[in-house]
C-alpha cells in the first residue's frame, strides 16, 4: 500500500522566543525537521509533503537540499487540522495511507515508525495514533481511553481536572487511511479555549462514527518528545548526543566523559580512538581508528586518518589529518588543510589551504596559507607565508627536503627548492634553487661599549 508523508512545519514556534523558525533550531547540528526527514525516508514513502507557513521561504530554501519534496503554504496557521487540510490538493491523486509527522518531534525512530505503520495497514484502521505514557505529561494531548479503546485526545488548556491526571499522551504522529480523511478534518469545529482546528479532535469524530481507531505505544517515550521551548531543545539534544556516545562507545570508541563530549550524528570514529572531555566533533567528520582527540579540540568537516594525535585546544574544519599525524596543541587548520602521514604542526600554527607533505614539520608560531610544502621540510618557528598582496592570494611552493629557518617570510609566489635552505630572519623575494641557502639579512654590525656610553650621558 502506497505511503504518503505529510510533515507539519508552519507553525511559529511562539514559546521558543526566536527570530528562527523553531523546525530549523538545530539538534546535534542538524535543523530538527533535517532529523524528521531522515526518518521519514526509511519508510519509502511514495510523496513527502512539508506544510510550511511561518517563514515558509526561509524553511523551504534550508529544505532544498532534499530532493521531491513538496511544499504547501498554510497561511494564516489555524491548528494542526487546518493545517493537514492544505495538502488536500497535493495528494487529490493519492490513495493509501498518510503518515503524519511534527516537525518538531525529531527522536522518533525508524523501528517506531514501521511498527505504527504495520499496526495501521494490519488492522485497517481509519486511524491509528502513536501514544507514550510519560510521567509528565504536561502540555501533551491526554488520550482519553473507555476501557481499552481510545476514546478521544483532549488538549491540556481544554482537559478537566481528572483528564491531566492521565499520562498517557498523544505524540502528534498519526496514520490515516486517505479514503474520506480530508472531509472528516473539515468537520473538525474550532471550538476550544485556543479557538484552533485541532486534528486530535479527529480520533473522537472516528470514534463517534464507529470507525476503527487504533494506538500504538512506544516503549521509550524519549522517542516522542516535541520541541517546544529551548529548554526541551537542550534535553532532545542531550539524549541525541546520548544515543551517539552510547553507539559510539558500543562499537569500540573510548569516549572519557560522554556527558561532555558532543558528537554530531553523521560523524563516524574507528575503534579505539580515545575522546578526551570537552571535544566537539562535527558535521560530516571521519576519524580513524587508534586516534586521541584532547580536550578543548573542535573539529569540524574533517577527515581524519588512523593513530592521529590532536592535542589540546585545536580547531580543525574541512582539513585532513593524514595517518601518525600530530597536531596542537592551539593549532587552527582551517579550509582545505591537508597535513599528510607523519607531518607535525604545533602551538599556534595555522594552515590554510595547505599542504604539509609526509614527515614534514611546523611545530611553533607559523602561518602557512595557500602553499604546497613536500615531505621531510622542516618550518622554523615564526615562519609567514605573506600568501596576499593586496588583490589577490599567491601559492608558496617549498620543495621536499628544504629547511626553512626561523622568522623567515616567504612573499608569495615563491618556490624554495629541493633541499634548499633559508637561513633564520630571511625574506624570500625570489625562488630559491634547490640544494641553495638563501639569506637577506645585513652583516650583523656589533658596536663596542655603547651601553656603557649611554648610561654615562
Ligand atoms: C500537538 C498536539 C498534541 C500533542 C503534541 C505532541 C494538536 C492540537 N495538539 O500539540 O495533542 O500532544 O502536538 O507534540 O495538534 N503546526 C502547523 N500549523 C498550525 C499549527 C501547528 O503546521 O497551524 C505544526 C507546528 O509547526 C508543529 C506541529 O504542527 O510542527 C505541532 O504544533 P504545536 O503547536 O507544536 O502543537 P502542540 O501544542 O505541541
Ligand atoms: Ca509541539
Amino acid at each position: 500500500m502506497d505511503v504518503h508523508l505529510v510533515i507539519l512545519a508552519a507553525g511559529k514556534g511562539t514559546r521558543m522566543k526566536s527570530a528562527l523558525a523553531k523546525v530549523l533550531h538545530r539538534v546535534a547540528g542538524l535543523p530538527m525537521i533535517d532529523h524528521v526527514l531522515a526518518t521519514a525516508a526509511t519508510v519509502n514513502p511514495r510523496s513527502r509533503t512539508v506544510v510550511i507557513g511561518h517563514q515558509a521561504l526561509i524553511v523551504q530554501v534550508a529544505l532544498a537540499g532534499n530532493e521531491g519534496l513538496t511544499f504547501v503554504v498554510q497561511e494564516p496557521q489555524l491548528g494542526t487540522a487546518h493545517a493537514l487540510l492544505t495538502t488536500e490538493l497535493a495528494l487529490r491523486n493519492a490513495k493509501g495511507t498518510v503518515v503524519l509527522l511534527s516537525g518538531d518531534v525529531p527522536l522518533l525512530s525508524p523501528a517506531t515508525l514501521k511498527t505504527l505503520l504495520q499496526r495501521h495497514q494490519t488492522t485497517g484502521a481509519a486511524a491509528t495514533v502513536l501514544t507514550a505514557i510519560v510521567d509528565d505529561p504536561h502540555s501533551y494531548g491526554r488520550v482519553v481511553r473507555t476501557g481499552e479503546q481510545i476514546a478521544r485526545i483532549v488538549e491540556e488548556k481544554d482537559a478537566s481536572p481528572a483528564e491531566r491526571e492521565i499520562r498517557e499522551i498523544n505524540s502528534g504522529i498519526y496514520a490515516f487511511a486517505l479514503d474520506g480523511l480530508f472531509d472528516a478534518v473539515r468537520s473538525i469545529a474550532a471550538q476550544n479555549s485556543q479557538n484552533e482546528y485541532y486534528l486530535p479532535d479527529l480520533v473522537g469524530i472516528y470514534r463517534q462514527r464507529g470507525l476503527g481507531v487504533e494506538t500504538v505505544t512506544v516503549s521509550n517515550p524519549d522517542e516522542i518528545r516535541g520541541i517546544n521551548s529551548r529548554l526541551e531543545l537542550a534535553e532532545v539534544s542531550r539524549i541525541v548526543r546520548q544515543q551517539k556516545t552510547t553507539e559510539l562507545m558500543a562499537e569500540g570508541v573510548t569516549i572519557e566523559d560522554p556527558a561532555t563530549a558532543y558528537i554530531d550524528r553523521d560523524v563516524t570514529i574507528g575503534r579505539d580512538t580515545v575522546i578526551h572531555p570537552v571535544v566537539s566533533i562535527e558535521g560530516h567528520t571521519t576519524i580513524g581508528s587508534g586516534c586521541e582527540i584532547h580536550s578543548g579540540t573542535r573539529i569540524v568537516d574533517s577527515t581524519i586518518g588512523d593513530r592521529v594525535t590532536v592535542f589540546n585546544h585545536c580547531v580543525i574544519t574541512n582539513s585532513r589529518l593524514g595517518d601518525d599525524a600530530h597536531v596542537g596543541p592551539f593549532a587552527h587548520l582551517r579550509n582545505d588543510a591537508d597535513v599528510r602521514e607523519h607531518a607535525r604542526v604545533g602551538n599556534f600554527v595555522e594552515l590554510k589551504k595547505t599542504v604539509l607533505g609526509a614527515g614534514s614539520k611546523s611545530m611553533h608560531l607559523a602561518y602557512l596559507g595557500d602553499a604546497t610544502i613536500g615531505n621531510k621540510v622542516n618550518i622554523g618557528a615564526g615562519t609567514i607565508t605573506c600568501n596576499y598582496d593586496g588583490e589577490k592570494k599567491n601559492r608558496t611552493v617549498i620543495e621536499d627536503g628544504a629547511f626553512i629557518g626561523s622568522d623567515t617570510q616567504l612573499i608569495a609566489p615563491v618556490t624554495v627548492g629541493k633541499g634548499a635552505y633559508v637561513g633564520s630572519g630571511t625574506t624570500i623575494r625570489e625562488n630559491v634553487p634547490p640544494d641553495a641557502l638563501a639569506v637577506s639579512a645585513g652583516k650583523q654590525r656589533n658596536i663596542e661599549n655603547w651601553v656603557t656610553n649611554r648610561k654615562k650621558k
